[in-house]
């Protein structure tokens, strides 16, 4: 009983690491392609390393490309790959290019598809995030949410899969399982910084990055906070502030792409997280740590609502503004997080629906 998991992003090896474990446990022959299409190799080996994974069964080395070359040279390069072989259901986590090529080329292969977070909806369709999360669950068979939101959205807009379920967030998984490093590792002191005394934060969506008046906007609002802030500078983000001249102030310590415990480290023991990360923003609220989004709307509206994080875009004047809110985040804001995300055994119930779709579909036993 072959599945593949198809993944090229640091968040989707983060999300699918769990799922990998559950499936190898329950005794599926559980292989993953990795697409590459983060090119930094070396960094996702580290994370593949750290989150206790094998090597990827194969590699299709797409990085570097336009979306459209990226896009399409997964699809040929998993279409050859299937021609050799099918396995009885592929994965796809998240919502990146990786995942919406990963899940055209089951499609077009016949391969039945599995999205996990299925569901999550910024209805932002600037993000391309957005456009391929819509396509992956109108193209998938068996649907793998992470909250009961997320059910209710494809529930909404009629979506035909054979499956919906509410397994949890298998991020959530992974991060309870690091709970324990977290204890040990102090990752504040190791860059110079006073625990509880800093803003940990992440900016790399194109509509935040690829805009010279929004990035500076953003960098100059936070910098205005005169705070310390920790920056953990991906390389699409690196690459702008230098084209753009946009140069971050005296309190931003910039930061090379992270380990993954070293980042819940960073975010743990900060003062508040700013970001327009999905996960981050997510990982944040389980380590009770509140949130400044630098974005209009989010995919995690429930982390809104319970009173944790706060949508300042990317004026100055509104990142002030909820600057000003922070002191008055409660503890019970976080104490949701069991009721929205699951318990932490989102992988085992993935394992579960995925068997259950399988037996219906008659490709394995009840
Ligand atoms: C992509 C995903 C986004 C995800 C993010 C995580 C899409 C549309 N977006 O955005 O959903 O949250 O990855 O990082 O798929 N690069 C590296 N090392 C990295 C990350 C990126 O070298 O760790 C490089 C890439 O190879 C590329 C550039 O940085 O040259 C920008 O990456 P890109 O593929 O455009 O997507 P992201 O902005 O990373």
């Amino acid at each position: 009983m072959k599945v593949t998991i198809v993944l090229g992003t640091r968040p989707q090896i983060i999300k699918s690491a769990p799922v990998y474990h559950a499936f190898a446990a329950a005794g599926f022959d559980c292989d993953i392609v990795n697409t590459g299409q983060h090119y930094d190799y070396e960094m996702n080996r580290e994370f593949f390393k750290e989150l206790d994974l094998p090597d990827p069964s194969s590699d299709l080395n797409v990085g570097g490309g336009t979306p459209n070359e990226q896009v399409s040279a997964i699809i040929r390069g998993l279409g050859s790959q299937f021609a050799d072989g099918k396995p009885v259901l592929a994965l796809v986590p998240g919502d990146t290019n990786s995942a919406l090529a990963g899940g055209i080329a089951c499609s077009k292969a016949g391969v039945p598809l599995a999205h996990l977070e299925s569901g999550c909806r910024s209805n932002d369709f600037r993000m391309a995030e957005e456009v391929n999360r819509r396509v992956l669950d109108h193209i998938s068979q068996a649907l793998l949410c992470p909250t009961p939101g997320c059910v209710r959205n494809v529930r909404e807009e009629k979506v035909l899969a054979s499956s919906v379920t509410n397994v949890g967030d298998t991020m959530y998984d992974s991060l309870l399982k690091f709970i324990p490093s977290l204890e040990m590792m102090d990752a504040a002191s190791k860059y110079g910084l006073d625990d509880g005394g800093y803003a940990f934060m992440t900016l790399h969506r194109a509509e935040t990055v690829d805009d010279r008046a929004t990035l500076r906007s953003v960098i100059e609002g936070v910098g205005a906070l005169g705070i310390p802030v920790a920056f953990g500078v991906h390389p699409r983000t690196r690459e702008r502030l230098k084209s753009f001249g946009v140069s971050p102030g005296p309190n931003f310590t910039l930061l090379e792409p992270l380990p993954y415990v070293e980042t819940l480290s960073l975010a743990g023991r900060s003062k508040f997280v700013i970001t327009d990360s999905g996960g981050l923003q997510k990982e944040a609220y389980w380590l009770g740590r509140p949130v400044l989004l630098t974005r209009d709307d989010t995919e995690w509206g429930e982390i809104v609502e319970a009173g944790a994080a706060f949508l300042v875009g990317t004026e100055g004047r509104r990142i002030a503004q909820g600057y000003g809110k922070l002191n008055k985040v409660r503890p019970a804001a976080f104490r949701a997080a069991k009721r929205i995300f699951g318990s932490g055994n989102a992988s085992a119930n993935v394992v579960k629906a995925v068997s259950k779709f399988l037996a219906r579909a008659g490709k394995a036993p009840s």
